[in-house]
């Protein structure tokens, strides 16, 4: 199979739950891929076997034409693999602006002696603009809203340069406009040649920019193609009224 990130045959129990099951799916380099799915259905365990923060019972992971199966978190966030969490996770201790220059490579001895580069300083001051943070650069990151928190890590994943970014519901929680805001930003890394996989409920979201679409129910995929042939599939209507 063929992919900047494939995954052959994953599967994962909790006790008795089989939440990720047999699971092989491709996301093509360059593209905006969106995995979908009803609530409990597998993605985020998906996610978090693939970025290494549990381990799979059975399957194999390849990245950027290695096998990573197992490797950790920060293994493959040096290796190119940056993802954002359903709760979203930045260091709460850290202000707004430290938690963008910590995703951005510097140590905790740069940040202590402040010497952030001019063209990081400038691309996280734009980003603080752009979704409305900079009222709250300087407060930790623990006393940020939920939404804040979402657009924080959305935009520490743009201060790293990764190979594939991998979303789990960006949007939940952020208002419209800024939603937007992503949009673009998300259209502009594609651009530029980055890989996206996206998990997201918002369905108007997944239908303007992902293609294709992976449909996972129970743990494996059922479909995968463009997204208005997803809607229309009777196999992925029947997992969503299913559930
Ligand atoms: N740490 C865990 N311990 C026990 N069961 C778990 C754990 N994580 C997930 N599960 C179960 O595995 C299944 C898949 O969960 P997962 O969170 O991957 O689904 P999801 O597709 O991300 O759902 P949602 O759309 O609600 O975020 C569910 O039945 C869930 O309850
Ligand atoms: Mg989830």
């Amino acid at each position: 199979m063929n992919g900047l990130l494939t995954v052959e045959g994953i599967g994962k129990r909790f006790g008795g739950v089989r939440a990720v099951d047999d699971c092989t799916f491709a996301v093509g380099q360059g593209t905006l891929t969106g995995l979908i799915g009803p609530n409990g259905s597998g993605k985020t365990t998906v996610f978090n076997i693939v970025t290494g923060y549990l381990k799979a019972d059975t399957g194999r992971v390849h990245f950027a034409g290695r096998e990573v199966t197992g490797r950790d978190p920060g293994q493959l966030y040096r290796q190119g693999l940056s993802r954002t969490f359903q709760q979203a996770r930045v260091f709460p201790q850290l202000t707004v602006l430290e938690n963008l220059a910590v995703a951005a490579g510097y140590t905790w001895p740069q940040l202590f002696t402040r010497r952030i580069g001019r063209a990081d300083r400038e691309r996280a001051a734009a980003l603080l603009e752009e979704f409305t943070l900079v009222k709250v650069a300087d407060l930790q990151a623990s006393e940020l809203s939920y939404g804040q928190r979402k657009l924080l890590e959305f935009a520490a994943v743009l201060m790293s340069s990764p190979k594939l970014v991998m979303l789990d519901e960006p949007t939940a929680g952020v208002n419209p406009v800024l939603i937007q805001t992503m949009e673009r930003h998300i259209r502009d890394r594609q651009e530029a040649g980055v890989t996206f996989l996206i998990v997201e409920h918002d369905m108007s979201f997944v239908m303007r920019l992902c293609d294709p679409v992976i449909v996972l129910e129970a743990g494996r995929p059922i479909f995968t193609g463009p997204p208005e042939q997803a809607q229309a599939n009777p196999a992925v209507l029947d997992a969503y009224l299913g559930s």
